[in-house]
């Protein structure tokens, strides 16, 4: 099947492609990883709609021995962020042979602060991958819609796993489920069980607690679980969490949501919490949230819970429904203990389009 992704006409071709990736939150947490980037467990996520990666690729036929390729965010040369893209480059070669012989420029900014603690390695290899699908199709105008985004989710994968998730618009599963037939390691699929309405607007309103880079980074984080003492137990919990989220979002159990989202997030942060070395990201404000969170739920009969990425912010989801009220919540409680008292209301979005 991997070979299935391998690609091997060379052209020399040229032009430019411009995508739109949206972030996305997971309710069942990838953690842990095996070689070549396969997820340890299976993962679901919302892909979301104001947050979001744009990249623009030019390319076109390279020069002697010219540089692979130019990488711009927000308009300025960034260097910081090239070890990680050459790996990806080096990782997706195989599959994509012809872009040894083009020189490619990529100008990447995000709708989101730069500085504000949320992870754009989800948005932007996303919108990577679907610009470098672009390649592809031009070299092999044949390439048919469900092939480009399962290939673009297969190279984004194979630049940061959660971003295989945000090619695949809305509810996503990425890593091979029992729960779900269709699910693979290599790439994301379309959540395409029965969803019920009442989970056709959430809302996602994330809460800045810390804007700075995080002190132990995914991929170190993910390699903690290799020796992991608890690591075996995890994973069965992580299949099951996918059984029974799969259950309540049929159901409309918003009850059950809440316990298994709020189960993940935490169990997240718990397997950080007792790795060697163990880490702490979460601040002192993301427990004052936490509390509020739960008071607020148990006074106002609220549906309104939170999750975490593997950083101090606090996605605060809760139903379109209750907007007016948690906007209130946040301004009235939740904000002081923000960074700059800084949030962004986001909701679930449709996933990546080309512009
Ligand atoms: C906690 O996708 O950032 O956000 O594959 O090393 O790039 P790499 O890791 P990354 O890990 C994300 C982990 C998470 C949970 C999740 O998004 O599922």
């Amino acid at each position: 099947m991997i070979n299935d992704f391998v690609f091997n006409k060379i052209k020399k071709v040229e032009g430019i492609s411009e995508w739109r990736s949206p972030s996305n939150i997971a309710l069942i947490k990838y953690w842990g990883k095996k070689e070549n980037q396969i997820p340890l467990n299976s993962s679901l996520s919302i892909t979301l709609s104001k947050c979001f990666t744009q990249t623009k690729l030019t390319y076109r036929p390279k020069i002697n021995n010219e540089q692979d390729f130019i990488f711009l965010f927000e308009e300025a040369e960034n260097i910081s962020f090239e070890p990680k893209l050459s790996q990806f480059f080096k990782r997706i070669e195989k599959y994509c042979p012809y872009l040894n012989y083009l020189q490619l420029k990529i100008e990447s900014r995000n709708s989101f602060p730069h500085s504000s603690g949320i992870a754009s390695s989800a948005s932007s290899y996303s919108a990577l991958a679907l610009c470098i699908m672009d390649i592809e199709k031009k070299i092999n105008p044949q390439l048919d819609d469900k092939f480009f985004l399962k290939k673009a989710s297969f190279l984004a994968r194979l630049g940061s796993g959660s971003a295989s998730r945000s090619v695949i618009g809305s509810f996503s599963i990425w890593g091979k489920s029992k729960h779900f037939e269709k699910s693979t390691d290599l790439f994301a699929i379309k959540y395409s069980d029965q969803i019920h309405e009442t989970f056709s607007d959430i809302c996602d309103t994330v809460l800045i607690v810390d804007k700075n880079k995080k002190e132990v980074s995914s991929t170190v984080g993910h390699k903690l679980m290799d020796n992991h003492p608890f690591s075996f137990n995890r994973l069965i919990q992580a299949e099951n969490n996918m059984g029974s989220l799969k259950n309540a979002l049929k159901n409309g159990n918003y009850d059950s949501f809440i316990e298994l989202v709020e189960l993940e997030a935490l169990t997240l942060h718990a397997m950080m919490l007792t790795s060697k070395p163990y880490f702490i990201l979460m601040k002192p404000n993301t427990l004052e949230i936490i509390n509020l969170i739960w008071n607020y739920r148990k006074k106002n009969l609220s549906k309104v819970c939170f999750t975490l990425d593997a950083g101090a912010n606090i996605h605060l989801l809760y139903p379109k429904r209750e907007f007016i009220k948690i906007q209130e919540f946040i301004k009235n409680e939740l904000s002081i203990f923000c960074d700059s008292n800084r949030f962004i209301n986001d909701k679930i979005g449709n996933g990546p389009f080309k512009l």
